[in-house]
């Protein structure tokens, strides 16, 4: 039986910070930003929106055209969740009008939490084949004003349904996974700002990415050739290459430059939202199937994820006849173009008006509600959440 991407849904807040704005308020050459990290926008979510909207938002692409009485089981992969006990998947099944023979709950392994819930429903749709996972993956990337890893900073949401004979793409049973207890990039529970050893990390991820790939061409006796594509986590869309370059050589010039070509599709969405950490891996995937006119039903997509502390797995996935009916390119791309540009001084009180790490009642600023899903507030320590008329 075939499993594997029946639906896919993103969603990124309506307000962007342009990067060039930032490189001059922070003075350094915008060339760095754009070339040498490779991000364009960053989109800033306000603080009526968390995990719970933005994976709410993003599985709202597709809920209404979807079975809700097949979907088993609700997962929601972040690193950014919103409490430390109770789960959002249970708030999101809530707002999504889903039923409540479910099960639901959040997976946290930083930027692999996306990946993680994936394969779990990929296993759990083995074992009950006539039924559907929801898999959402939903992030708000943080490091603070003026620190070195605000210009990747991000915030959105990839759902995923994930079914037997699914229409969009196959999840083929290749993984090949590793975990490594180090310390790349961690966030402790007193703070919302994300503590990273920036050149550290980008070795690991690197480092991850080589073991992985070798050991999956052992196992799968596959080479690059066989990939019209590969996807990466993206933490910002230079790192993806870098651990790119070091496989390219293994194929012809000409395929290199197809690969490349690709991979240039796969970062469009990324370049103008930022780091979406569980979901950008995803967000690559429809970027690269909503932009790129070249892949095609039949092709073997590859699959690169990475989540600091830290696990790595690299998997392969076929498109499916037909996948270009479901997804949303034009509507993606609108929705993109149509978002608040702030200014610098306006994305920094954005920025800090945050829900506070404490008992007090919270209201969010009414002028930056958008979405179907927001959160309107705090009350006696209890989040907010309202659906918007559209
Ligand atoms: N024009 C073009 N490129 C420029 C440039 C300019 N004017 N100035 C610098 N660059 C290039 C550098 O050469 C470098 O390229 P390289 O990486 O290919 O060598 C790149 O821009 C970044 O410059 P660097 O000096 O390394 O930046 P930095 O020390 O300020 O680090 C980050 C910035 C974002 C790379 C770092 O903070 C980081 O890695 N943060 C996040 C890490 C992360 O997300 N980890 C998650 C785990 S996956």
């Amino acid at each position: 039986m075939q499993i594997g991407i029946d639906r896919l849904g993103m969603y990124s807040p309506h307000f962007f910070v342009d990067l060039k704005d930032l490189a001059e308020a922070r003075g350094v050459d915008p060339n760095k930003f754009i070339i040498g990290i490779g991000q364009s926008e960053q989109a800033v979510a306000p603080s009526s929106e968390d995990v719970v909207t933005m994976g709410a938002n993003a599985a709202a692409e597709f809920i209404d055209d979807i079975d809700t009485s097949k979907v088993g089981l609700v997962i929601l992969g972040t690193e950014t969740g919103i409490d430390a006990s109770k789960s959002g998947a249970v708030i999101i099944q809530r707002l999504l009008g889903l039923p409540e023979w479910v099960r639901t709950y959040e997976i946290k392994q930083a930027c692999y939490g996306g990946t993680a819930g994936l394969m779990t429903a990929r296993d759990y749709v083995a074992a009950h084949p006539d039924k559907t996972a929801l898999v959402i993956a939903a992030d708000i990337a943080r490091y603070g004003l003026n620190s070195g890893g605000e210009v990747t900073q991000g915030a959105g949401a990839v759902a995923m349904l994930i079914s037997a004979n699914p229409a969009i793409m196959t999840i083929n049973d290749d993984s090949v996974f590793m975990s490594r207890d180090i310390m790349d990039f961690w966030r402790p529970v007193y703070t919302d700002l994300a503590l990273a050893k920036g050149k550290y990390s980008t070795e690991q991820y690197i480092k991850f990415f080589d073991d992985v790939w070798a050991r999956y061409q052992q196992q799968t006796g596959l080479t690059l050739d066989d990939f019209a594509a590969v996807n990466f986590h993206l933490p910002y869309t230079k790192m993806g290459l870098k651990a790119f370059w070091t496989a390219l050589p293994e194929v012809s010039e000409d395929k290199q430059t197809a690969l490349l070509d690709a991979y240039q599709e796969s970062t469009v969405y990324s370049r103008r939202i930022g780091n979406i950490y569980t979901g950008s891996l995803y967000l690559g995937l429809v970027s690269l199937l909503e932009n790129d006119g070249h892949v095609q039903a039949g092709d073997r997509l590859g699959m690169f994820s990475y989540g600091s502390g830290a696990v790595g797995e690299f998997f392969s996935g076929e498109l499916q006849e037909g996948f270009a009916r479901f997804l949303h390119a034009d509507a993606h791309r609108e929705y993109l173009d149509s978002r608040q540009r702030l200014s610098v001084a306006e994305y920094e009180r954005v920025f800090n008006n945050k829900v506070p790490y404490s008992a007090d009642d919270y209201s969010a600023d009414p002028q930056y509600l958008s979405g179907r899903y927001v959160l309107t507030g705090v009350e006696n320590q209890e989040r907010q959440y309202e659906e918007r008329p559209e």
